[in-house]
This record gives C-alpha cells, sequence and structure tokens, in this order.
C-alpha cells in the first residue's frame, strides 16, 4: 500500500529502545537499509547513531584539517574544532608539522587559550604545566621525583603533509594513506598546490546533520534546480553523453598541454586498512575557463599549467574531505561532525603563493561561485533536515545522477557497520 500520510510506515523511532541495546537497534537499521535508497529518519536524528558515526568513521579515518600555509613559519600554531575535539596544529622549531590534542595530561584543561599565534611552548592556564610545541611535557611545577614527565606529553595525532595539505588521523593504528599520497600527487601535485597559499575562508555552520552536508555536495542532481549560477558554467548537469563529448575535449586540451592528472577509484572500506580515495575529472562548458561567473581567469595559472584547460579535477577522500581543483585556483571542503543536529562545513580558496590580492586576484570575483552556491546548499541542506526528522519520512530511490552518493551511503553504511 502507499500513498497518503498513513499509508507510509514510521520509521522506528523510540520503539525499541527500551527493549535492546543501542548496538542492536543500529545494526537492526543497517539490515534493513534498501539497496538504492537513501538513508531513514534515524541516521539523521539518532543521537546514538551520530556517537556510531564518531567512534566508526570519524575517529578511524583521515582528515584534511588545513593548507600548511596558515602556519608558515617556525613555532606559529592553531588552534581547530572539531565537534568536541581541539587540535593545535603547530610548526616546530625545526619546521616539522605536529597536531596534538588541546587537553593538558594534568587535570585536562586547555592548554592553548589563543586561536592562532606564534609559540614555542604551551603554558597550561591553570597549575602551569608547560609543552613545547611538539607536545612534549617541558616542565611541570612541584610535582614529585618519580613523576616521568616523558609519559605526560599532550596526546598527539597522526599528521601527513602531503601537495602542502595538512592531514591529521586520530586513529591508534592510522589507515594506510600510500594510494591517496600517490594521487594527491598526481592530482593536486599537478596544480601545484604545494606552493598555493591560503586565499580565503569561510566557514558555515549548518542546522543539519553532517551526512545530509556531505551527501548534498557529492551529488549534482540538485544543481540545476538549486545553483542556476554554478550551472551556467559547469556542465556536470548535461545528459552523458554531452559530458562525455566535453570531457573528450577537455582531456584533448590538458594532454596538449603535457599535463596528464590522475584519477582513480580506491573508495574501498576501511576493512582492508587503506584509506579511500577518489578522483574524477570533468569539463566546464566550451570558452569557459575556470569556475568564475564569467568564465574568465580569477588567478594566476598554478603549477603545471601553462593555459587554462577547461577543466576540473575532483577529490573525494575519506569521509570529510573534499578538494577541487582549477587551474588557477583551488578550493578545499571540510566537513565537521558536531552535534546529531549540526555541524559545519569549511571552504578554503587557494591560489598560487606568489599571486598578490588586488594585483594578481579580485577576493570578491575569486570567492563569488562558491560563496553563492554554499549559501543555496545550506538552504537546501538545512530544507532536508526539516523535513527528515519528520517520522513519516521514507527515503526514495538515489537517482542514477546521484551515483556518487549511492556510493558514499554504500561506504558509509560499511564503515560504521563494522567493529
Ligand atoms: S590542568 Fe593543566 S596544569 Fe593542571
Ligand atoms: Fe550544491
Amino acid at each position: 500500500m502507499s500513498g497518503g500520510l498513513y499509508g507510509a510506515t514510521p520509521m522506528p523511532a523510540s520503539d525499541l529502545k527500551n527493549d535492546i541495546t543501542a548496538d542492536d537497534r543500529i545494526d537492526r537499521l543497517l539490515v534493513a537499509h534498501r539497496p538504492g535508497y537513501g538513508l531513514t529518519r534515524p541516521f539523521y536524528h539518532d543521537p546514538d547513531i551520530f556517537e556510531r558515526d564518531m567512534d566508526r568513521l570519524f575517529f578511524r579515518h583521515w582528515h584534511c584539517l588545513a593548507h600548511e600555509s596558515v602556519i608558515p613559519d617556525p613555532n606559529d600554531f592553531e588552534l581547530f574544532k572539531l565537534g568536541a575535539e581541539q587540535v593545535i596544529l603547530t610548526r616546530a622549531g625545526d619546521g616539522t608539522v605536529h597536531a596534538m590534542l588541546n587537553v593538558c595530561r594534568h587535570r585536562g584543561a586547555e592548554v592553548c587559550t589563543q586561536q592562532k599565534g606564534n609559540a614555542k611552548a604551551f603554558v597550561c592556564p591553570y597549575h602551569a604545566w608547560t609543552y613545547g610545541n611538539d607536545g612534549k611535557l617541558k616542565a611541570a611545577r612541584l610535582m614529585p621525583k618519580d613523576f616521568r614527565r616523558e609519559e605526560h606529553g599532550l596526546k598527539t595525532l597522526h599528521v601527513r603533509v602531503v601537495e602542502g595539505l595538512v592531514f591529521i588521523s586520530f586513529a591508534e593504528t592510522p589507515l594506510d594513506f600510500s594510494e591517496v599520497e600517490n594521487l594527491l600527487h598526481a592530482t593536486c601535485g599537478q596544480y601545484g598546490w604545494a606552493s598555493a597559499k591560503v586565499a580565503h575562508r569561510q566557514s558555515y555552520p549548518l542546522d543539519a546533520n553532517w551526512k545530509l552536508a556531505v551527501e548534498n555536495y557529492v551529488e549534482c542532481y540538485h544543481c540545476g534546480p538549486a545553483h542556476p549560477e554554478y550551472s551556467e558554467t559547469h556542465a556536470l548537469e548535461q545528459p552523458l553523453h554531452l559530458i562525455e563529448e566535453l570531457n573528450a575535449k577537455m582531456e584533448a586540451r590538458t594532454c596538449a598541454l603535457g599535463i596528464e592528472i590522475g584519477s582513480g577509484n580506491h573508495w574501498q572500506t576501511s576493512r582492508e586498512g587503506r584509506e579511500a580515495i577518489h578522483a574524477f575529472r570533468y569539463a566546464l562548458y566550451d570558452g569557459v575557463k575556470t569556475g568564475s561567473k564569467d568564465g574568465q581567469p580569477l588567478a594566476p595559472l598554478m603549477g603545471r599549467f601553462s593555459d587554462f584547460d577547461g577543466g576540473v579535477t575532483s577529490v573525494h577522500l575519506g569521509g570529510t574531505s573534499f578538494l577541487v581543483c582549477y587551474a588557477d585556483h583551488g578550493m578545499i571542503y571540510r566537513f565537521i561532525p558536531k552535534t546529531v543536529d549540526t555541524c559545519e562545513m569549511e571552504l578554503i580558496w587557494l591560489v598560487d603563493a606568489k599571486a598578490e590580492e588586488g594585483r594578481d586576484y579580485d577576493l570578491d570575483k575569486l570567492t563569488w561561485l562558491w560563496k553563492v552556491t554554499t549559501d543555496e546548499d545550506k538552504a537546501i541542506i538545512e530544507h532536508t533536515a526539516r523535513g527528515v526528522v519528520s517520522r513519516f519520512f521514507e527515503p526514495g530511490p538515489i537517482a542514477p545522477m546521484e551515483q556518487n552518493e549511492l556510493r558514499y551511503i554504500e561506504w558509509y553504511l560499511e564503515e560504521i557497520g563494522r567493529a
């Protein structure tokens, strides 16, 4: 039976809560998932599933935290908030990059109380334990003789810096990153991201579960109706045969520039111990050079590009990090879960490090497209967040144009389904 409010089957919400454990309840929802369909209400609304997301996905996978140009000099640091966690990103005196939790090993106070700065050490404001900017405990006042400083450094995270991008993993044993590194060299490396700088950053708080934001990012079925500005220049909206034609022309232009850009689908689950990455290319419309209002250049060419190829390279990495490369600028998208009902999206605009604002690029023009697009995305994500809390919400089938979303959902379900 179908149709009409009361024809719909309300999804189980709290009905089973008292009799079975949260884990059992989640496992039943995983089994009940209908392949080819979207996620049901509890995946966006249930605090136990949010906790499962954190345990099995967020704290297991790698995340892009920043471009390293935000801490250019020895002893620079910046503080990042990722939900309930705070991470201090530092460049030590020897130039190495470190990431550590902002939690004192004495009684847990925040040791770094500034958003950004330059410091050789962090002195806890509570009892003045003092940590070096590599996380090591250097001094602890009036502690007994047998106190072992070397056992009480700040907890550090695994860090990799690849093509200027800083990645962190909270996992004790991080997922193998070699496939990711190779594909980042073959994509961002060609665009010169290692010698880029941050032109602008903007954070968007969203009243929505984090998965609604990511699902929206990975599909372009909504681009036609929701993003008229984006659809003026980006061809993803077109039927497949037209896209293939445009892509072939783009590849010929890239090839004529002597540039080979990698693509590949390593979207395996963490079961095999490796981080997932997917990179693909797509064309802008004929004559469009980059992601700008009028299709015209925004900034000096980057990396190996001596001319525009009219293409875009898109990278999906782990569960929360997404990159977009144009010949003259780059974009980093960070998705940060906060609570079951809220998240944050940070957009970071990259240009060549030598480019000067005002002389080589106009910041308003550079940021126009993705600001307009992200304002529209915020609205549709929040519309969806308010819709899916209905106990009568039943997900529909994923459309053929939403294949990346389908893959993301399947990957996500496998991730949170395994212990
Ligand atoms: S909590 Fe940091 S020194 Fe006591
Ligand atoms: Fe969008």
